[in-house]
């Protein structure tokens, strides 16, 4: 297969891979991590995460540009139901998907990424029939999502956050795929993109449970082609963030909710570790020596 059309075929991929990791994170948090199937689509979606990232690392090695546009899900939100008969649907269609893909590649590494994407997509595939065949009538009939109680200028804040840090998240994502031969950089990168994907669940796990469904769209993507250069941008990103969440944590409406004053204490003191971290490596960088 010519390396283009491999990586054409590998970006359609990890559209479909971030699609699924949006609407089960989605639906997870509408559910509450401290419920069974909360838990369990949660579970799936990090096994999501890791379809997309080894993806991800294979495009960037093999110097393509991640796409960081998810697929479009479909699916029908008529109740859990509806919902989770639309998931196996959707896990069930990549299975011969994958195995398909996994013959017109000849490079082994890929070959057993794309095959296990196709076993582990029947998997999901059972986990949801399951899911699915527990619900009580009541709770297969319903949808989740409780009455709001967050004032909706408090709501479109937290939503702005979570777009904000969404958006971070995935730069740096792109950052240590594209640049994973550069030393250590990239593994140092993605440690703070999993923080990121845990700030991003502080914002959208309080708006989930007043019951709203947050969104994820991302905003647009820097596509430095310079270790330094992103490292820049990546700071002056966080520090920007921290700035805003000192001012969001002083909100009174924030006040009123210990939840979110938690986590915004939390999420501030790990910007500045960022912040420190991220100015060390780019002046070590400018040096030379990370
Ligand atoms: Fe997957
Ligand atoms: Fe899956």
């Amino acid at each position: 297969m010519e390396k283009q059309a491999l990586l054409d075929m590998l970006n359609r991929d990890i559209a479909d891979e971030h699609a699924a990791i949006i609407r089960y994170l989605v639906h997870g948090y509408m559910e509450g991590e401290d419920t069974p199937l909360g838990a369990s689509l949660i579970s799936i979606t990090r096994e999501e995460m890791w379809h997309m990232h080894w993806l991800g690392l294979i495009i960037g090695k093999l110097g393509g540009e991640p796409n960081f546009t998810p697929a479009p899900y479909p699916y029908d939100p008529t109740s859990r139901a509806t919902m989770l008969r639309s998931y196996i649907k959707y896990e069930e269609k990549l299975t011969p998907h994958y195995n398909e893909e996994v013959n017109k590649v000849d490079d082994l590494h890929i070959r057993r990424v794309l095959r296990r994407e196709a076993w582990e997509s029947s998997i999901h595939a059972r986990k949801f029939q399951r899911k699915l065949d527990k619900l009580s009538p009541e709770e297969a009939a319903g949808l989740p999502g409780e009455e709001s109680e967050l004032p909706k200028e408090l709501l479109d804040k937290l939503q702005a956050e979570v777009t904000s840090k969404y958006t971070e998240m995935l730069q740096h994502l792109r950052t240590s795929w594209v640049f994973q031969q550069d030393e250590n950089m990239g593994w140092k990168i993605m440690d703070q993109a999993m923080e990121k994907m845990k700030h991003l669940a502080h914002f959208a796990e309080d708006i989930a449970e007043d019951g709203i469904r947050p969104e994820f769209k991302p905003g647009q993507i820097d596509k430095s082609i310079a270790i330094g250069l992103a490292l820049k941008k990546a700071l002056e990103d966080v520090q920007a963030a921290r700035e805003r969440h000192i001012k969001l944590r002083e909100d009174s409406e924030v006040k009123k909710h210990s939840g979110l004053v938690i986590n915004m204490d939390i999420t501030i003191q790990q910007e500045e570790y960022q912040g420190a971290e991220l100015e060390d490596w780019g002046k070590n960088k400018a040096k030379g020596d990370v």
